[in-house]
């Protein structure tokens, strides 16, 4: 917060300043107009004018960010790049992932072919690489106003037919109010009206200047239907990746963000979770979002069974006791009965928060009008 005092919380309150003086006055406490007021001073006065503010107690106890624990530096290790691919309409994502997932799914993991959760990971030259597939950039804006930094590098795919288009504008605008480091991916390259210079000249525009015009933004062109560049566009990202030096600890409890989650009518509450640091088990204890309950099972990104998910690993599991959203934050407890507790507190703040919008004034609210 900042301060409020006394006459501006007058104005707010549509009342003189001298009747929150006397209502100060009441309640023992003697104030002047310029006077500083404290959250509960605060909330004393709107209740005797039958305002009623919501309280902010429950906030920080369910607080998620709260309960994550720090991990000391020689605890840390390197994990793999998370990836997210952003582009405008039918300029090839999907069949840019599905290139990519090709070309790297090796023979063993074959048979797990079926896509079942729109996350996965591939190995290049020993090095793994999460990809995230996030229709309509939803969860990565989302993941972004929660302030998580869920994406280390994000893929702009351009057609070269095609050019920039506005949700070229846009995917660029998201990557870089996230702080994103964007590589380029000039697609569509067999194409005969492909014009890879004119996509580098627009890109300019939005300071995306190729390394051969004196910029430093990777340009890599290829063609996802004919599976030509991948080899060098994996290369870039882990390129990419290793300058911003990505770390995690492994064991310590797994925290992340949900990249999709739905009702299945045989398994309950099925969510694709990310695990961005820690290492999520079986049977641990977990909030997610609004819910909460007991991992019941993992399946990796190609259909396996998995009893345990470490840093930049996606995974789908089962066990919530509801649907969480795209974009909530999960958090592991070791203790089963704290994870309840903050589970249940977030649902009934969740409850209450819709129930009460428009009747009730947050503190925070209070401040931002002024
Ligand atoms: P949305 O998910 O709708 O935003 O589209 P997208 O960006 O995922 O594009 P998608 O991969 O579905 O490709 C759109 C069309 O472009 C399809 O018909 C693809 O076959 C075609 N396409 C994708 N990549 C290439 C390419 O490298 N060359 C050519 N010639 N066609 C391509
Ligand atoms: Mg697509």
């Amino acid at each position: 917060h900042g301060t409020l005092t006394v006459s501006e919380l007058a104005d707010k309150l549509n009342k003189d300043a001298s009747e929150i003086i006397k209502k100060l006055m009441f309640l023992g406490v003697m104030a002047t107009k310029n006077q500083d007021l404290d959250d509960d001073s605060i909330e004393l006065i709107c209740a005797e004018f039958d305002v009623e503010v919501e309280k902010e107690i429950i906030l920080e106890d369910t607080d998620l960010d709260k309960y994550i624990s720090e991990d000391k530096p020689e605890d840390l290790v390197e994990r793999p790049a998370v990836v997210t691919i952003m582009g405008h309409v039918d300029h090839g994502k999907t069949t840019l992932l599905d290139s990519i997932r090709h070309t790297k799914v090796t023979a063993g993991e074959a048979g797990g072919i079926t896509q079942h959760i729109g996350a996965y990971q591939v190995e290049n030259d020993g090095k793994k690489i999460t990809f995230l597939d996030t229709p309509g950039h939803a969860a990565f804006t989302s993941m972004r106003s929660r302030g998580a930094q869920v994406t280390d590098v994000a893929i702009l795919v351009v057609a070269a037919d095609d050019g920039v288009m506005p949700q070229t504008v846009e995917a660029i605008n998201h990557a870089k109010a996230a702080e994103v480091p964007i590589i380029v991916a000039v697609n569509k390259m067999d194409k005969e009206a492909a014009n890879p210079n004119r996509v580098m000249q627009e890109l300019t525009e939005y300071e995306l200047v190729p390394e051969d015009w004196g910029g430093d933004t990777i340009f890599v062109n290829l063609s996802a239907i004919k599976g030509e560049g991948i080899d060098e566009l994996l290369e870039m990202i882990v390129l990419v990746s290793e300058v911003e030096e990505l770390k995690a600890n492994p064991n310590n409890n797994a925290f992340g963000t949900v990249i999709d989650a739905q009702l299945d009518k045989g398994r309950g509450s099925v969510a694709t979770l990310l695990v961005q640091n820690g290492t999520l088990h079986v049977g641990d204890s977990i909030v997610v979002g609004n819910t909460h309950g007991r991992v019941r099972a993992m399946v990796n990104d190609v259909g396996q069974r998995v009893t345990e998910a470490g840093p930049s690993t996606p995974v789908e599991i089962t066990g919530l006791n509801e649907v969480p959203e795209a974009g909530d934050q999960f958090l592991v407890f070791k203790d089963e009965k704290k994870a309840r507790q903050i589970g249940e507190a977030r649902q009934q703040k969740k409850i209450q928060e819709s129930r009460s919008e428009q009747t009730k004034v947050s503190l925070d609210d209070l401040f931002e009008q002024i």
